[in-house]
């Protein structure tokens, strides 16, 4: 029998989750190890136990398909995540049973590609036993111990894209357009696309936002014969002194559901600056489709990286990207706490130097 290899991917999908496993099925199988996938994440490690045998032959396309052709899931038997820097422990006795289905298969590594809340699940399975190794995966690019995330990239050609098209209709009409991205606890996609994109007034949780400030662009604008101005807002952007925008759609189990915060801006902005106002909330639009260029590349190293860990014994790590290389970090490194964007940093600093609002 071959010698055999597991992979998952646990959590919010996004754009690359299909090259990373083209990566890894290609040059495991170069290296003489059959790929198994678990379905929906861990959750195909539990009873009714589910994995397909991966043959890369069989994977054409992959490289720039959207989503997971695994499945995921951010619900179900192994819910580590509860809230911001929240983990919570697994039950033993669903930690034991997954060391028993890879026991039983006899995996060589499991391959956990995941954000916060998967890496976690990861590190107490490794901790129970399993060889696990890392990959890094969100949108939000908010993962500690590397200097970006798979998936980032996309999501900001998609928000940069779209206020590429918000900034010539905002301009015919004279209007104020409130773009919502995603970003929970930290503002690098409203930060990379409002700068890529040309914004005006950039809102990210890390720097609470007063309206009057965002108002005074606003007017700084129309002096200057600019009737337009391009806002864009993360979604756990806060008002100073006030707090997360949810839907309403809490639990203790899960993290709450955050969205909303681009109506009440464009609401307020139209009340105090009198400007006609729109709003749009892109939401999974920058979750779905294909990765860019950069994220297929970003994809296909960790992808053939996690691979190489295996045989150097890496587990209990993660691949990070720290350019030009592709390094091993504990995995207990990167989870527990968020990378938000440095308010003294680069990005910021830019942002200032042209002029762009972040409502402080
Ligand atoms: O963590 C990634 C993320 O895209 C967040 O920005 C967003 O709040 C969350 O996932 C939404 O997840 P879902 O709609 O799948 O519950």
């Amino acid at each position: 029998m071959n010698e055999r290899i597991g992979i998952l991917t646990g959590g919010g999908d996004c754009p690359g989750l299909n090259a990373v496993i083209r990566a890894v099925v290609k040059s495991a199988t170069k290296r003489g190890f059959e790929t198994i996938g678990f379905i929906n994440g861990f959750e195909g490690l539990l009873d009714p136990i589910t994995y397909k045998v991966l043959d890369y032959k069989e994977l054409d396309g992959l490289l720039f398909r959207g989503g997971t052709i695994l499945g995921t899931t951010n619900k179900g038997r192994f819910v580590a995540k509860a809230g911001l820097g929240e983990s919570k422990r697994i039950p033993k006795q669903v930690l034991d049973a997954a060391k028993r289905t890879c026991d039983q298969l006899s995996l060589q590594a499991l391959i956990c590609v995941g954000g916060d809340g998967s890496l976690s699940i990861a590190q107490q399975l490794y901790e129970n036993g399993v060889p696990v190794i890392g990959v890094p995966k969100t949108i939000d690019n908010d993962l500690e111990a590397t200097v970006m995330t798979f998936g980032f990239d996309s999501a900001v050609a998609t928000a940069s894209n779209a206020l590429d098209r918000l900034h010539t209709t905002a301009e015919s009409h004279n209007r104020v357009m409130v773009l919502e991205v995603m970003g929970r606890y930290a503002g690098w996609i409203a930060a990379y696309a409002g700068i890529a994109g040309g914004a005006d007034v950039i809102l990210i949780p890390e720097v609470p936002f007063h309206y009057e400030s965002i108002c005074r662009k606003i007017a700084e604008r129309e002096s200057q014969n600019k009737h337009f101005t391009l806002v864009v807002v993360a979604e756990g952007a806060m008002e100073a002194g006030g707090q997360y925008v949810t839907t309403g759609n809490t639990s203790d189990k899960h993290e709450t559901r955050l969205g909303g915060v681009g109506e009440i801006v464009a609401e307020e902005i139209q009340k105090r600056a009198h400007k006609e106002t729109r709003v749009v909330v892109l939401g999974h639009l920058q979750r779905g489709g294909g990765p860019t260029d950069f994220d297929r590349v970003l994809c296909t190293r960790f992808g053939v990286r996690a691979v190489q860990f295996i045989d150097e014994g890496r587990f209990g790590h993660m691949v990070s990207f720290q350019p030009p290389d592709m390094v091993p970090v504990k995995i207990t490194e990167a989870i527990g706490k968020m990378r938000e964007v440095p308010v003294d940093g680069g990005i910021v600093q830019t942002a200032g130097a042209l002029g762009i609002s972040l409502g402080d």
